[in-house]
């Protein structure tokens, strides 16, 4: 089944890593998904929306991070044991109790460094294509958290993944960010990209008309496939990124519009996961009516 799900847009702030968090809380509590996180930010921001300080203090330290699993996949090319970089329990949401995240650290912008320093491009991406195959298998959903800009680790991620989904906000340079990013992936056609799930809006005032404009603008690109749902600015969703030191419910986390919204995201999220699956295996099934042992000419 394909579901990696790569959150990209090259425009920084505009809600990437909230809604990684905020839909994997859902996915989880709601709609009782398995879901793993990979932080794919050298900031670290969704590990820390995730884990306290001294955890992932911890985890860095004791090398349990991507930064390792790659340095010791990419740079040192050894086999790795892929589930000892996967932590669980990491949510502050007690229904949410079946988030994973393998964290990130800081290092990893010395890590890309030396990737390319050393021209080990295609490794990294080899590496990256078969941790996805593992993980593939044992989560429901994964979403890999990207930083803002085009990185040659985002790159192969989005090659290897099998969707990308982006937050936009209903702006003119979130939506120049969305464009970047549509001509980056016009680029090297034979190398593979990631199908495009979606474009959601995110921090949306119901009363800009301004917004509403480039709500119609983006909406009008039918190859934009923007969510029917948008996600509205609150104070719920901007707070969700605070860990809880204690654990919370979900609609303590995410009361009145922000669980509708989210929770209707996540909806649409796994309808049109479920039907790129329905048409990937009906284009890959055998043809019925074939004589059995005959090969397609
Ligand atoms: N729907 C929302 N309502 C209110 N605030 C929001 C919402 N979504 C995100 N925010 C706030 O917007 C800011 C940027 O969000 P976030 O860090 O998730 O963006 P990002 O795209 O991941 O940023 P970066 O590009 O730096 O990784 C944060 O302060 C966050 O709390
Ligand atoms: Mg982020």
């Amino acid at each position: 089944m394909r579901n990696t799900i790569a959150v990209m847009n090259t425009k920084g702030g505009v809600g990437k890593s909230t809604l990684v968090l905020s839909l994997a809380e859902t996915l989880s509590a709601v709609f009782r998904k398995n879901v793993l996180i990979i932080d794919s930010d050298s900031q670290a921001s969704i590990s820390a929306m995730l884990l306290s300080a001294t955890n992932l203090h911890r985890l860095q330290s004791d090398g349990l991070t991507i930064v390792d699993l790659l340095v010791a996949s990419v740079l040192n090319n050894v086999a790795v044991d892929w589930p000892r970089f996967v932590v669980g329990g990491v949510s502050d949401v007690d229904e949410a109790r079946t988030v994973y995240l393998i964290p990130s650290d800081m290092q990893l912008t010395l890590f890309e460094r030396e990737v390319s320093k050393e021209s080990l491009h295609a490794r990294l991406r080899t590496s990256i294509g078969a941790l996805l195959n593992h993980v593939r298998g044992v989560f429901d959903i994964v979403l890999i958290d990207c930083p803002p800009g085009l990185s040659v680790l985002t790159e192969s991620w989005l090659r290897e993944a099998d969707f990308h989904l982006s937050p936009t906000k209903p702006d003119y340079v979130s939506t120049c960010g969305l464009e970047v990013f549509r001509r980056f992936k016009g680029l090297n056609p034979e190398m593979g990209f990631a199908e495009n799930l979606g474009v959601i809006i995110n921090m949306r005032d119901q009363h800009s008309a301004v917004e509403a404009d480039y709500q119609r603008w983006l909406s009008e690109n039918a190859d934009n496939r923007v969510f029917a749902q948008t996600i509205p600015r609150t104070s719920a969703l901007q707070h969700a990124s605070h860990l809880s030191a204690v654990e919370r419910s979900y609609m303590a986390k995410y009361p009145g519009e922000s669980s509708v919204a989210i929770r209707a995201v996540c909806q649409e999220l796994l309808s049109r996961v479920a039907a790129a699956n329905a048409a990937a295996s009906a284009t890959s099934a055998p043809d019925p009516s074939a004589p059995v042992g005959s090969k397609a000419s």
